[in-house]
């Protein structure tokens, strides 16, 4: 199966552009979905029992999830929960629709396989995506209860881009009020390098009192704790990563994701031609993988054991998602690896990590 993907892989999607040949895919998956073929790839994909884990206070079916931006509208969430995640993070949802910057804006690297992209959050709002979440939790419930495949859900908020950064807090409050009540945890992303300035929301000046408002939001809206953490970029210095292990400690917030996509263009093997013609955005794959255990490290030795991490970057195998397990992280998610290695992807994670906990 696995040549298979290859094959189309090389002969149709490296022909076409990369996010075409993804709602492509996305297109096929959801057709298949309607027509029953879930149930089988269900059959085929779901986790080993042994994989279960418990975080944030939850029951996770695998350690290993579907990082942000692959559906962000929330549009498939169940024919990717037939494929076997433990966990799929929607969004980065906005405050208002945005349509993202103008095409191309996701590029492959082969070579690297990796990828760069400045979809600058397109997505369709929050109130938008607040139904479709909970028509999902519904069925959710119920696969649950029939004893079936059910990942938890999680939702990751942005920043809406005409939104001024001085009123940023306010942004996020509207995403947070509207779907915390339908997400399992909640996620507040102020590390997309495509969005101008969302990043400098990651100094501590401005983290604090946004992380202390979306809290306190979040369970008022929930009437529930509702598990928050916050997403950072691996470009942050040693030093800011540390201050936002504090932070996130002080606060007593749940958890962290390290990382998101980088901003650097070292470390590839790619035509630096192509790399050029790709342009600005953020890097993904392999190549972020020693920087995001770094920051994993980092993470682990400044934060309470209670405290999660979910580790994210370059992660491509079942032995990647042990390592990063074994550094320290609580789960672990991946995005781009999705697009080199195909559907039975995460059949191949859960296989090797059942086989890997079996040999102790
Ligand atoms: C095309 C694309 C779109 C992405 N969109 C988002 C997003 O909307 N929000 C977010 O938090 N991360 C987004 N990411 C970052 C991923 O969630 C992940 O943090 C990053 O790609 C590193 O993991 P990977 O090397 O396994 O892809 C996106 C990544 C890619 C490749």
């Amino acid at each position: 199966m696995g040549a298979m993907y290859r094959f189309v892989f090389q002969t149709v999607f490296t022909r076409i552009d990369p996010e075409q040949a993804h709602h492509l895919v996305v297109s096929g998956l959801r057709l298949g979905h309607r027509v029953g073929a879930g149930r089988v790839l269900e059959r085929l994909c779901r986790p080993e029992e042994s994989l279960r884990v418990r975080a944030l206070g939850l029951d996770w079916p695998s350690p290993f999830g579907l990082a942000a931006g692959f559906d962000k509208g929330a549009t498939s969430v169940l024919p990717l929960a037939a494929m076997g995640f433990g966990h799929i993070e929607i969004g980065t949802v906005t405050a208002a629709a945005q349509p993202g910057n103008p095409s191309p804006r996701m590029f492959r690297l082969v070579k690297d396989r990796a990828l760069i992209n400045r979809m600058g959050f397109n997505n369709d709002g929050a109130e938008a995506v607040r139904p479709r979440l909970e028509q999902i939790r519904d069925r959710i419930s119920r696969m649950k209860r029939d004893r079936r495949h059910a990942p938890v859900i999680g939702v990751n908020i942005g920043k809406t881009k005409l939104t001024p950064l001085e009123n940023a807090t306010e942004d996020y409050l509207v995403s947070t009020r509207m779907l915390a009540p339908v997400a399992d945890y909640l996620v507040v992303n102020v590390s997309s390098p495509n969005t101008p300035g969302l990043r400098a929301l990651q100094d501590i000046d401005s983290l604090r009192p946004l992380l202390s408002a979306v809290g306190a939001a979040a369970d008022d809206a929930a009437q529930r704790h509702v598990p928050l953490l916050v997403k950072i970029a691996p470009d942050l210095a040693d030093d800011d990563v540390d201050a936002v292990g504090a932070l996130v400690t002080d606060l007593g917030l749940d958890g962290v994701i390290a990382t998101n996509t980088t901003i650097s263009r070292e470390g590839l093997h790619s035509d630096d031609e192509q790399v050029q013609a790709a342009g600005a955005g953020g890097l993904s794959g392999p190549v972020l993988a020693e920087r995001s255990k770094q920051v994993l490290v980092r993470l682990r030795a400044a934060l309470p054991r209670t405290t999660a991490i979910i580790s994210v970057g370059g992660v491509t195998s079942g032995d990647d998602v042990a390592e990063r397990l074994a550094l320290g992280a609580d789960l672990v998610q991946g995005y781009t690896a999705f697009v080199y290695e195909g559907p039975f992807w995460v059949r191949r994670i859960n296989r090797r990590l059942a086989e890997l906990l079996q040999s102790g």
